[in-house]
């Protein structure tokens, strides 16, 4: 194995981060966050932990510059607050810390979700970059994760490629 090759094998260090505030006080299980952790290694990636937190957008915005700034995660996948309700603020805390925005990925989540059911219109999910850290965020359900993130994942890698400077170029498109 050459060096690239090595660099190459080394899995990407996904973190997930569940928002819910009966899960943070220990009412509910974390269901969606234990889903995503099965989908992402049965993907090849890493899960370098998972935290649960209740819907206060300054804590969610500090968790994430904390692990983006000090270089702790490749991914952050974040599951629920996206919808309506007053205390869903997702979307606000992630837009707040983002350095650039990557609205391909939440668009092509709605798009395929929306052939699912017309309710996916309601998730306001972003997906953006701080520093070499994707952020993308997931609707609540262990259903609408499943949907969504089975449809992104395979895509991820060659963004995270090109994000962290392992691969340089786009060279030619997947199918
Ligand atoms: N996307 C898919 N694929 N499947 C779903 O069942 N549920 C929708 C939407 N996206 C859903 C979906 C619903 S009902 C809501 S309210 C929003 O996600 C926001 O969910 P959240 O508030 O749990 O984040």
């Amino acid at each position: 194995m050459d060096k690239d090759e090595m660099i190459s094998a080394v899995p990407y260090r996904v973190v997930i981060i569940t928002l819910s505030d009966k899960g943070s006080r220990g009412e509910r299980q974390d269901k969606s966050g234990a889903l995503i952790r099965q989908i992402v290694e049965a993907a090849g990636y890493r899960m370098e932990s998972g935290v649960i937190l209740p819907d206060e957008q300054e804590l969610l915005e500090s968790e994430l510059k904390r692990l983006c700034d000090e270089g702790l995660a490749d991914l952050i996948l974040t599951t629920g607050g996206t919808g309506f309700s007053p205390r869903d603020r997702t979307p606000e805390a992630t837009l707040a810390v983002a350095e650039r925005l990557v609205p391909g990925i939440a668009e092509a989540m709605r798009q395929q979700s929306l052939s699912i059911t017309k309710r996916a219109m309601l998730s306001r999910a972003v997906s953006v970059i701080r520093k070499k850290t994707l952020i993308i965020n997931l609707p609540g359900s262990p259903k609408a994760v499943k949907e969504n993130l089975e449809h992104i994942i395979t895509e991820l890698r060659h963004g995270l490629d090109i994000l962290t400077g392992r691969d340089g170029e786009c060279g030619k498109p997947a199918v």
